[in-house]
């Protein structure tokens, strides 16, 4: 990392390096841990809109909430951050073969970014995943495995895989590198809120990954001087089918016994979180928590979403979503606070999710069926 061979940090000076960057994760380059320029042939990931969402406050009982819309990215989730990062890192050292075990987000990130850098890839999934995101998967060209297992399965074959195999799992022999691009979700809404930390995050939990390193570029910030203030509330949201982490949490221990997951937030479905540990104790010391809903929940808060800002996620932005609204609704949040939720993929990709959740009026193609039929329809 270059800041952390200066010995003296001119934090005015970085603000200026950062600013004068593209309108990318790469303006974060000082603080993400390559030794050579990013390449040139990457999707650019990151840089986001931070939205103030009024409507959806209001709606919650609140005064200030952000929407951090990480669906904005190349391939409409957060994935493509943490890609970017591990794929660079990777071309460094030399690989030619890009890989993860994914549970269909990331696929679609590997699957695209090695299509744009010109390397092999290959792409593990469950073979039950949303047909929408095995589509946007394979139409890039990549090697994609679809294995008859839950994602702890697919991950348990990687591993065995990366021992025979000279490729670079992005989320297991590069995971150190692929983590530290989550980093940078803080730093945009650090620098996106004008250098300020925002009072609470809400952000989704699966492997635990993201939900940790968005707490650890804040740190970073503050310890440069970059921001004032401290770590954020840090609360986490899970799925009720696949809760390991709200579940160690709720029952004071940091062990996440794992789970058989059974969710529609099939992007957040892993029973094994590698990080649950620090996420419990994140959740702890920052005074957050981590919090689970019901599919039924997921499913309104997507839709919460939606009709109050415009923002169609997929199923871990239901999740997050709802787990806001948990907090409101108990009272968890001083009226007072800014909250930002970090809203991490595309709705398009979990259609079906939505189905049968509003009504359509079909009608003849007359004005008297139009009048008939659609509430508001007749003129005043
Ligand atoms: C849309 C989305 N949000 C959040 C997550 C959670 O990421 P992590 O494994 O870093 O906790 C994932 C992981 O696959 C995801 O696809």
């Amino acid at each position: 990392m270059a800041y952390a061979a200066t010995t003296d940090v001119d934090a005015e000076e970085l603000r200026r390096r950062i600013q004068a960057g593209p309108h990318s994760l790469w303006r974060y380059r000082d603080f993400l841990p390559l030794t050579q320029a990013p390449p040139r042939d990457t999707l650019p990931a990151g840089w986001t809109p931070l939205l103030r969402a009024d409507r959806l406050a209001e709606r919650l009982g609140l005064r200030e909430v952000w929407i951090k819309n990480d669906a904005a990215n190349p391939t409409h989730s957060f994935k493509d951050r943490v890609v970017a990062v591990a794929l660079a890192r990777a071309k460094e050292l030399g690989f030619q073969t890009i890989a993860c075990a994914s549970t269909g987000n990331l696929a679609n990130a590997v699957a695209a970014h090695a299509a744009a850098a010109g390397l092999d890839s290959y792409v593990l999934i469950p073979s039950n995943l949303e047909e929408q995101k095995i589509l946007a998967t394979g139409v890039y060209g990549t090697h994609l495995v679809a294995v008859r297992g839950n994602y702890d399965d697919v991950n348990r074959l990687c591993t065995e895989i990366a021992g025979e195999h000279e490729w670079a799992f992005v989320n297991i022999n590069m995971r150190p590198y692929y983590s530290e691009g989550s980093k940078t979700i803080a730093y945009e809404i650090a620098e996106q809120l004008g250098w300020a930390i925002p009072d609470r995050i809400v952000a989704p939990i699966a492997s635990g990954s993201l939900f940790t390193k968005v707490a650890k570029g804040f740190e970073e910030w503050i310890e440069l001087g970059l921001v004032n203030g401290t770590v954020p509330t840090m609360n986490g949201a899970q799925a009720a089918g696949c809760s390991p982490v709200a579940t160690a949490f709720a029952e004071g221990t940091d062990i996440c016994r794992p789970v058989k997951p059974d969710t529609i937030a099939k992007s957040l479905a892993i029973g094994n979180p590698a990080d649950g540990p620090y996420a419990v104790e994140l959740a702890r010391r920052t005074g957050g928590g981590v919090d689970s809903v019901t599919d039924d929940e997921i499913r309104a808060g997507i839709k919460l979403l939606a009709e109050t800002t415009g923002i169609f996620t997929e199923t871990a932005g239901g999740v997050t979503t709802a787990v806001l609204a948990k907090l409101a609704e108990r009272g968890d949040i001083d009226p007072g606070e800014r909250v930002v939720a970090v809203i991490t993929g595309e709705g398009l990709k979990t259609l079906d999710v939505v189905r049968d959740t509003f009504e359509t009026y079909e009608i003849d193609a007359t004005y008297e069926a139009f009048e008939a039929k659609v509430p508001g329809a007749v003129a005043a």
